[in-house]
């Protein structure tokens, strides 16, 4: 970074955001494999919440990576920036006071750490997508685990590159449980 950059800062604090908006900020991060349900959850609880009239938007892996992120594969490097310059854009939703929501596989613990430790305490609400490789693989919504099987898709996440499950997330949630419950059990660890 270079040393001829300062930081710039506006008259509106977090607070009068919060209070003119009527609600805190959080960054709800969805970490799970491909078909896990990550994309689905997290635009269920963007619904409810806009309903409930909060400010809300969901990013996705597959859509950033047609815009922000479409220099990058799937190498651990690259899945390391991806995480990275999402995490980054998280703060900048903090920052406007908005609810965003993250749907990424983020197999890596310590990029996802890396994430948590941008936001403030209670700010960053990790949760694990827990669905088992095989009902994933069963589904294959996007016909992508019968290519990585065939060897046509290489470093695919749980069969030929790593999925670190997290250790201490804020919500487990159970996809064989039907859509709503899971969406509830997040809005009740949100209380919003
Ligand atoms: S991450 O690992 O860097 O967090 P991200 O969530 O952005 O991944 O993208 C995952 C999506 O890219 C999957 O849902 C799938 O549609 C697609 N994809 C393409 N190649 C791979 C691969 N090798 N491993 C996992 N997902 C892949």
């Amino acid at each position: 970074m270079s040393k001829n950059i300062v930081r710039a800062y506006g008259q509106v604090d977090s607070a009068t955001r919060a209070a003119n908006f009527g609600h805190e900020a959080y960054t709800v991060w969805f970490t799970g494999l491909s078909g896990s349900g990550k994309s689905t959850l997290a635009y269920a609880v963007e619904e409810a919440l806009i309903t409930r009239g909060v400010a809300a938007y969901v990013l996705d892996g597959d859509n950033i990576r047609h815009g922000l992120n479409r220099d990058l594969g799937f190498s651990p490097e690259d899945r390391t920036e991806n995480i990275r310059r999402i995490g980054e854009v998280c703060r900048l939703f903090q920052d406007a006071g908005i609810v965003v929501l993250t749907a990424f596989i983020s197999p890596y613990t310590a990029d996802r750490d890396q994430v948590r430790a941008l936001h403030s305490k209670g700010r960053f609400i990790e949760v694990y997508v827990d669905t088992p490789i095989e009902v994933c693989e069963e589904r294959d919504v996007k016909g992508l685990y019968a290519k990585a099987r065939a060897g046509q898709i290489p470093e695919f996440s749980g069969i030929s590159a790593p999925y670190e499950p997290p250790v201490d997330p804020e919500v487990i949630v159970d996809t064989s449980a039907p859509l709503q419950d899971c969406v509830t059990s997040i809005l009740t660890t949100l209380q919003l």
